[in-house]
């Protein structure tokens, strides 16, 4: 009897040696926060964690612990938590969703260490990158799995494209309203902003872009700074950027002419030309929206680099002038995004380019400003017809282009909307398809405005 009493049937050692390897994992991936992966002790203890785990995985090669709104279950039950430890696991597994972790034979100090940087992670900044799971698998972990709640409720998409990008116009606006009045920025909403923004081009690109593609000038500087935004994290994504370098690349982006609201307002907002001295002023922005920015510790610091060197070209002209100083990578990108979203934009003073026409001046005229090879990458991607683009067929046929041929182009999915024929109304046409070689696109429709109610449709889709 007594034999029995002390030793615990197969199942209930499992249960303890479950309980105790999870307050392991829980109290490294606590102390890795607290004293960084170098320490002594947070070797110790992801070592410890290793063992322990592996111990419990002896008499079963997997382990499931469900995640349940109180506690952590193991076989329907809850795992003893007798020190404490699994609460604040518990609630760090909640707010990333995790509903469920399974451990398997052969798990390694390495694979636990990928799960504790996920969980390091805020929920935001891992769903960018595709949710746990995703991430743990895009790592190479195959002994940890951190699977997805299924609730629908938690598993719900994102906003609509149209409210994240008038989410990320209010926050413009409240960024600069702030710069010029001293105020401390807005940063954690900005994040949340350019995180919402990265998020809806990740899931459905078209409809973000087709609203940037759309502009008033009234809006001009918000409208402005959230286009360069949105076109610079989808160049920063292409060329595989990590996702924090793309936020922080997105921030830098929306905040790039912040400088402007230190430039009289009659200067920044005259319907004509500007006089030399006018100039003079226009061009000391990059400078105040980096002196500004650089006394924001809570910001990347990239934000002020990317502030002063966004009218900085490669061959050495553009301002401020420091002679062949090579400006850095997100300052280029977001320069090309800048130009191209500037010429394409309806002024006061002059019509907007189309999107080839525009694209063609950076490619043959001036391409010495521009890093070449992020000007091509931006030039294929972008297209000579971005998403958005209102566009004239060879059939007389007015279409919108609804996706790109990186292949092709000048030959993207284009969606007819205003056909000669009724027949073809709504029809969707990719014109890289062999069997629609014989139409091709005559030329780019403007205005966009006399079409937007169908990208209205398109951008709350
Ligand atoms: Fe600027
Ligand atoms: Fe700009």
């Amino acid at each position: 009897m007594s034999a029995e009493m002390s030793t615990p049937n197969p199942k209930d050692a499992m249960r303890i040696s479950v309980s105790e390897a999870l307050a392991k994992v829980s109290v490294y991936v606590r102390s890795l926060g607290l004293y960084g992966r170098a320490h002594p002790i947070v070797e110790e203890m992801v070592n410890a964690a290793q063992e322990s785990l592996l111990q419990a995985l002896a008499s079963n090669p997997v382990i499931s612990v469900v995640v349940t709104e109180r506690y952590l279950a193991l076989d329907s039950f809850p795992v003893e938590d007798p020190t404490g430890c699994l609460q604040s696991f518990l609630e760090l597994l909640h707010e990333r969703q995790i509903g469920e972790v399974l451990f398997s034979a052969g798990v390694s100090v390495p694979d636990i260490d990928v799960f504790a940087e996920a969980l390091s992670m805020s929920a935001e900044t891992l769903a960018l990158h595709g949710g746990s799971d995703t991430f743990l698998k895009s790592r190479g972990v195959t002994n940890v799995k951190a699977l997805r709640e299924t609730d629908e409720t938690q598993t719900a998409e994102g906003p609509a494209a149209a409210q994240v990008y008038n989410g990320a116009l209010v926050l413009a606006e409240e960024a600069m309203e702030a710069v010029a009045t001293g105020m401390p920025l807005p940063v954690a909403d900005i994040r949340s902003a350019v995180t919402d923004s990265l998020h809806s081009l990740m899931t459905d690109e078209t409809a973000l872009l087709a609203l940037a593609a759309i502009r008033s000038y009234d809006r001009y500087l918000s409208e402005h700074s959230v286009n360069v935004c949105i076109f610079s994290m989808m160049l920063g994504r292409d060329l595989g950027l990590t996702v924090e370098e793309v936020m922080d690349l997105g921030i830098a982006a929306l905040l790039h002419d912040v400088g402007k609201v230190f430039v009289p307002s009659e200067v920044v907002k005259k319907p004509g030309k500007l006089t030399e001295e006018e100039w003079m002023e226009m061009r000391k922005h990059p400078v105040a929206g980096a002196r500004a920015l650089a006394g924001m510790r809570e910001l990347p610091s990239l934000s002020a680099t990317v502030a002063l060197e966004h009218h900085m070209y490669m061959d050495g002209t553009g301002y401020p002038s420091l002679g062949h100083h090579q400006p850095h990578l997100s300052s280029r990108l977001v320069t090309i995004a800048d130009t191209y979203d500037a010429m394409t934009t309806e002024r006061p003073y002059r019509t907007r380019w189309t999107p080839d026409e525009a694209i063609g001046w950076m490619l043959y005229e001036t391409q010495d400003r521009y890093d070449r090879q992020l000007l091509a990458r931006f030039a294929s991607r972008a297209g000579m017809f971005p998403i958005g683009t209102f566009v004239k067929l060879s059939s007389d046929d007015l279409a919108v282009v609804v996706g790109g041929s990186r292949q092709s182009p000048r030959r993207p999915v284009v969606k007819v909307v205003a056909p000669r024929s009724r027949r073809r109304q709504g029809q969707v046409v990719n014109l890289a398809e062999s069997r629609h070689r014989l139409l091709s696109i005559t030329k780019v429709a403007r205005p966009v405005e006399v079409l937007l109610p169908y990208v209205d449709a398109l951008a709350a889709a």
